[in-house]
């Protein structure tokens, strides 16, 4: 089973005053889901993007919005988001009690379901919940952070998730999210990823103006 490849960037490196001239870009080039990272301070030693941002955002464009969510109890504050259908939600397995009720309780809000599997984390979480996902993202870095370099297990792992995705249903999107530079991409999608995270490795995101040219040249390449 072929799945399509698309880029998702990473809302949380552009400047805020930055994310009007964005959007044109996105949409101009069909971006499927836009990645929207949520810190807390404590599953993460980092604080990022909150729900204000991400309301604000949704009355600036159309695109589904992946919400990342790097929080403990992730439960308590979906709510305060005001997703739409076709919105995508993620959290980390390890920060509720209740990983399989949660990603019910997604779905049943018509959004997107999936997990995110950080590097130490084991990809069996995936399997007891793997009839309620339709993507897992897996993270090529330590989750808090743009701009790290590549875990040394990033590439054995994703081949590890495709296969186990596989066996059970081929159909479920693998997203890297972490240092995703052309290079690394490549080696990426051959070990199994369809989806790619773009923070500031790809230099997609470096600047509105060179939006176009940093992203053809990723796709050119990649797709
Ligand atoms: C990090 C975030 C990423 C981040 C990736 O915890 O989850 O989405 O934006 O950024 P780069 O591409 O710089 O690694
Ligand atoms: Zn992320």
């Amino acid at each position: 089973m072929k799945l399509n490849k698309f880029v998702t960037p990473s809302i949380m490196v552009p400047k805020v005053y930055e994310y009007t001239d964005y959007m044109k870009h996105f949409e101009n080039h069909d971006i499927p889901v836009i990645h929207f990272d949520v810190m807390d301070g404590h599953y993460v030693p980092n604080i990022m993007l909150g729900t204000s941002i991400f309301n604000d955002l949704k009355e600036i464009t159309e695109i589904p919005i992946d919400i990342h969510l790097m929080v403990m109890e992730p439960e308590k504050y979906i709510s305060m988001f005001n997703v739409k259908k076709g919105d995508w939600i993620s959290f980390h397995p390890e920060t509720t009690d209740q990983p399989y009720r949660l990603l019910q309780m997604i779905k049943s809000m018509n959004c997107k379901a999936g997990l995110v599997i950080s590097p130490g984390t084991p990809i069996s979480y995936l399997e007891e919940s793997i009839d309620q996902l339709d993507y897992v993202t897996l993270m090529t870095v330590n989750p808090g952070f743009a701009g790290q370099t590549l875990v040394p297990n990033a590439l054995n792992k994703i081949q590890r998730v495709r296969e186990l995705l596989d066996s059970y249903n081929p159909i479920i999107d693998l997203l890297v999210d972490g240092n995703t530079t052309i290079e690394n991409s490549k080696k990426m999608a051959e070990a199994g990823a369809n989806g790619f995270v773009v923070g500031s490795a790809s230099k997609i995101l470096k600047n509105p103006d060179t939006f176009e040219k940093y992203y053809e040249e990723f796709t050119s390449i990649l797709f």
